[in-house]
């Protein structure tokens, strides 16, 4: 794959952008729709590789789709209607949110599904997910317990379970929703909490599912069996994918962003919290509410200094996706940043907090990293005058997009391999940059 070579700083912008629509939401819809019946019609759907997997993947289980400029077109059979050959195989490529959440969809189907991935999805662990499953009845064959390829056979015996999520995922909690919607009787599940499209997609379609807050942990009971009509729906921008042009905004001398209509669901915005303890003043302009989620547009500026953080732990997975491009806000902080029981960053699509502290010591930060607790040395004057290479990084897209945002506001010469990873979510990121005023 292609190297991107960065040899200059980005100047100052003012400008106006959308990024490309939300993953996880994406996802949702696509699985949502599969269960649906009727024909649904999806806008702003971003053509990113994990969306394009998703698309293949429900193609090859006989669900009609047509995906032109954004907009999809899908034929769903209703709940658990799936028609499809014995013996297929699917390729998840690099996402974990589409074959753990589709494994939830599969529990009752008729012909064993293989699942295989890329060289990242196939290190991830998929037990969180098979062990909830094989309650419900589903049955698992794989070489090692908890990695891909795996082939699930699902049952028509299932039966309703309760279940407790406590790693704050929601892949894990959204995976045990699917098997639920299609089993007869109530699931109940208690989860940490973690993003909850899944939980407020269900209830805008007024399927029966209700949702209890607590403090740290949500109760949610689903009634399965209950067929739903097809929707219409567009996707909102990414809070995860604006966080690397919110975090450059800030670090450039004197410039101006806008990101039109993202999606600020409250367990999404972890990232908003944190940097604006930092002393960040991002706003929030515009605000809606559409089919249950909120949507803003997303204004910053740059400003002069950051303070140091002490994150609290209690926003670690509502801001999960960002802390790579935090912990780069945190290096030009004036003092030192603490963040702890991050040991689901480990199991992203790269072990991300060991690869930030090997990236952020290359670039001459100091970094102490115990455990799962990371403690950056922030310097306010940190500047780059060598070469930098980033490789070996499980095209990580979220690694990638990083880097780049590190090398155009702290300069040095840096050749990131595997240019194509940031397709995996956000297709448009360097369109974007070019459109603020980068040449490369
Ligand atoms: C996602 C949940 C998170 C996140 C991932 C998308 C989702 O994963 O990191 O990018 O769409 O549910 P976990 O649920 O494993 O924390």
């Amino acid at each position: 794959m292609a190297k991107l070579v960065l040899k200059k700083k980005i100047k100052d912008f003012n400008k106006v952008i959308s990024v490309d629509g939300d993953k996880s939401i994406s996802i949702r819809s696509l699985l949502i729709g599969s269960q649906s019946y009727g024909i649904c019609k999806i806008k702003n759907l971003p053509k990113s590789d994990d969306i394009l997997s998703t698309i293949d993947g429900l193609k090859k289980l006989g669900i009609k789709i047509r995906f032109k400029d954004k907009t999809c077109y899908l034929h769903g059979n209703g709940l658990n209607g799936f028609d499809y050959k014995k013996n297929i195989v699917i390729n998840a490529g690099n996402s974990g949110t589409f074959a753990r959440l589709l494994l939830g969809l599969l529990v009752k189907s008729s012909y064993p599904v293989k699942i295989i991935g890329d060289k990242s999805l196939s290190r991830r662990d998929f037990q969180r997910v098979t062990n909830p499953l094989k309650q419900f009845g589903a049955r698992f064959v794989s070489k090692n317990e908890s990695n891909l390829p795996l082939t699930i056979s699902g049952s028509e015996y299932l039966r309703p379970i309760n279940y407790f999520e406590k790693k704050g995922s929601a892949q894990c909690k959204s995976s045990v929703i699917f098997a639920g919607l299609n089993t007869p009787g109530k699931t109940i599940i208690k989860a940490k909490k973690s993003r909850d499209h899944t939980e407020l997609f269900l209830r805008y379609l007024n399927i029966p599912l209700k949702i209890f807050k607590g403090k740290q942990f949500d109760k949610i009971e689903i009634i399965g069996g209950n067929q739903f009509k097809s929707f219409n729906y567009t996707i909102p921008g990414d809070m995860s994918s604006s966080a690397f042009f919110i975090v450059l905004t800030l670090l450039l001398k004197n410039s101006k962003l806008k990101i039109k209509n993202v999606n600020i669901n409250s367990t999404r915005v972890g990232f908003i919290k944190i940097i604006n303890k930092m002393g960040a003043k991002v706003k929030f302009i515009k605000k809606k509410k559409l089919y249950g989620e909120y949507f803003a547009d997303i204004c910053v500026n740059s400003q002069k200094s950051f303070k140091p953080i002490k994150c609290p732990v209690e926003l670690n997975s509502n801001a999960i996706d960002e802390f790579l491009i935090i912990f780069l806000l945190a290096a030009k902080a004036s003092g030192v940043s603490i963040f702890k029981k991050l040991n689901e960053l480990d199991k992203k699509e790269s072990p991300r907090l060991k690869l930030a502290s090997s990236i952020l010591k290359k670039i001459g930060v100091k970094v102490k990293l115990m455990n799962d607790n990371i403690k950056i040395y922030g310097n306010p004057n940190l500047k780059i005058n060598k070469k930098i290479l980033i490789k070996n990084y499980y095209k990580d897209h979220r690694i990638f997009m990083t880097s780049v945002i590190a090398a155009v506001c702290l300069g040095g010469e840096w050749v990131i391999e595997d240019m194509e990873s940031h397709k995996s979510s956000f297709p448009s990121f360097m369109k974007i940059l070019r459109k603020i005023g980068y040449k490369f």
